[in-house]
C-alpha cells in the first residue's frame, strides 16, 4: 500500500470541503436542491467512492488499487456537476448525470467484486456494507432517470431517490465504516464489530429500502424502516460503549461518535415527523448538521494524514493527526447542538454547523500545508 499515489485522495477531500463551503455562500441563482447536490453529489459522492476504493485492499487483503479505478470517482465528480444543474431545473442533464453516475458506481462495484473473489479466505464483512451501499446508489440514480420520463411519478420517485441515497448509500457506507474507524481512532479493540458487520447489514439494507418505498408510496411503512435501522444502531452503540467507554469521547473519536449520535438523532426526528413535532423540510439540514459534517470532519481527520503520508507512521503524520483532532469534543458538540436546533425549527442551527465546517477547513490547512519542521522529521525517521 506504500506506493499508493496520495494526490487523488487529497484532491477528492479538497473538492468535498470546497463543495461543503458553498453552503456558506450559496450563489443567488442556485436552488436549494442544487446546493444540496453541490454538497452531496459534487462533494460527498466522489469522496465516498474514493474512500471505498482506498479501504477495499485492506478489506480484501489485496494490493493497492490500480490507477485506472480512480477514474470512477472522477466520473462521479463530473456526474455530480451535471446533477447539480439537473437539480437546478435544467432537466436535460438528468440522463447524462445518471448514466455517468451509474457507470462510476458499477465500475467500483465490479472491481470490488473481483477483489472479493480473489481474496484468500472470506473478505472482511465491512465490504458487504459497501457493496450494498453501491447497490442503493445505483437504484437511487436509476429512479431519477425514470422520474424524468415518468413525470406523473416525479414526486414519489424523487422521495425514493432522496431516501435511498441518504440512508442506503451514505448511511450504510458511514455506519459500516464507523464500526471499524471509531475503535481504531480511539485506540481500543472491539472484537464484536466483525460479527455485528456480518449480521447487521441486512437490517440496515431492509430499513433503507422500506424507508424509501414508504417515502415514495406507502407512508404507513415508515415506522418499520426506522425499527429495522434501530437494530444495527442499538447493537453498535452497546458494543462500542462496552469496549470503548470514555474513549468514545476522546478528542480523536468525539467527531466520529458525534456523527453516530447525529445519525440516531436524525432517525428519532424522522419518527417525530408524523406526530407533527418535527417539520419534514428540516430533515435535510438536520442530516447535514448533525451527521454529515461531523462524519466528514472526523473521517478526514483520520484519513487525510494517511493519504498525505502513506506507509509507516512518521512524526509529521502523527502531528497532523493530533492537529486535526484539535477541539474534537467541542466541534462534535457544536454539530450536535446545531442538529438539535435545526430539528426544533431554529434556523440559527445552520450557521452554527457552518462554523464547525470552517473550523475543519482551517485545521486541514494548518495540518497539511504547514506540517511543521520537516527537517527534524526526516532526521527522526531515518
Ligand atoms: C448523479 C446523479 C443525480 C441526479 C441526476 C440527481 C437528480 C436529482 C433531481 C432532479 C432531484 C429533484 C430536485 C428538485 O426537487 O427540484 C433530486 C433530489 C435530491 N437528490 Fe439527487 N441526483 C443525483 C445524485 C444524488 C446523490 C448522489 C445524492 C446524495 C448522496 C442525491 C440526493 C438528493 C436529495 C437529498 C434530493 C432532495 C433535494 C432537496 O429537496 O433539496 N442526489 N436529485
Amino acid at each position: 500500500m506504500d506506493n499508493r499515489p496520495a494526490w487523488p485522495w487529497i484532491l477528492f477531500a479538497g473538492i468535498t470541503l470546497i463543495a461543503f463551503l458553498s453552503l456558506a455562500h450559496p450563489l443567488p441563482n442556485l436552488s436549494a436542491a442544487a446546493i444540496s447536490h453541490a454538497v452531496l453529489a459534487v462533494g460527498a459522492l466522489p469522496l465516498i467512492l474514493a474512500a471505498m476504493i482506498y479501504f477495499t485492499p485492506t478489506l480484501t487483503r489485496s494490493g493497492p488499487p490500480p490507477r485506472s479505478i480512480l477514474l470512477a470517482p472522477l466520473a462521479a465528480l463530473a456526474a455530480g456537476g451535471m446533477a447539480m444543474m439537473a437539480a437546478n431545473g435544467s432537466l436535460i442533464w438528468i440522463h447524462p448525470a445518471a448514466t455517468l453516475g451509474i457507470g462510476a458506481a458499477l465500475a467500483t462495484a465490479l472491481w470490488m467484486g473481483r477483489r472479493a473473489k480473489r481474496c484468500l479466505g472470506a473478505p472482511h464483512p465491512g465490504l458487504r456494507w459497501y457493496q450494498w451501499a453501491l447497490g442503493m446508489l445505483l437504484a437511487a440514480l436509476l429512479s431519477m432517470a425514470m422520474a424524468a420520463v415518468w413525470t406523473e411519478q416525479w414526486q414519489a420517485l424523487r422521495s425514493f431517490h432522496l431516501h435511498l441515497n441518504l440512508l442506503g448509500f451514505v448511511g450504510m457506507t458511514a455506519i459500516g465504516t464507523l464500526q471499524v474507524l471509531i475503535p481504531t481512532a480511539g485506540g481500543f479493540s472491539d472484537p464484536d464489530a466483525h460479527r455485528r458487520l456480518a449480521l447487521d447489514w441486512k437490517y440496515a439494507l431492509a430499513g433503507s429500502i422500506i424507508s424509501a418505498i414508504s417515502a415514495g408510496w406507502l407512508r404507513p411503512l415508515s415506522a418499520l424502516g426506522l425499527i429495522l435501522w434501530a437494530i444495527p444502531l442499538t447493537r453498535m452503540v452497546r458494543g462500542l460503549w462496552r469496549q470503548g467507554g470514555a474513549a468514545l469521547w476522546a478528542s480523536e473519536t468525539a467527531l466520529l461518535s458525534g456523527a453516530l449520535a447525529g445519525f440516531i438523532l436524525m432517525m428519532v426526528a424522522s419518527a417525530m415527523i408524523p406526530l407533527g413535532l418535527v417539520n419534514a423540510d428540516d430533515s435535510l439540514p438536520l442530516f447535514f448538521s448533525a451527521f454529515l459534517f461531523p462524519l466528514v470532519s472526523g473521517a478526514l481527520g483520520r484519513l487525510l494524514p494517511m493519504w498525505r503520508w502513506p506507509g509507516p507512521s512518521t512524526p509529521a503524520r502523527e502531528r497532523a493527526l493530533k492537529r486535526l483532532a484539535t477541539a474534537g469534543r467541542l466541534r462534535a458538540l457544536i454539530f450536535f447542538c446545531a442538529g438539535v436546533m435545526v430539528a426544533m425549527g431554529n434556523p440559527q442551527g445552520i450557521p452554527l454547523a457552518l462554523l464547525g465546517l470552517a473550523w475543519l477547513l482551517l485545521l486541514v490547512l494548518w495540518s497539511l500545508i504547514t506540517p511543521g519542521p520537516t527537517h527534524t522529521d526526516s532526521a527522526e525517521t531515518t
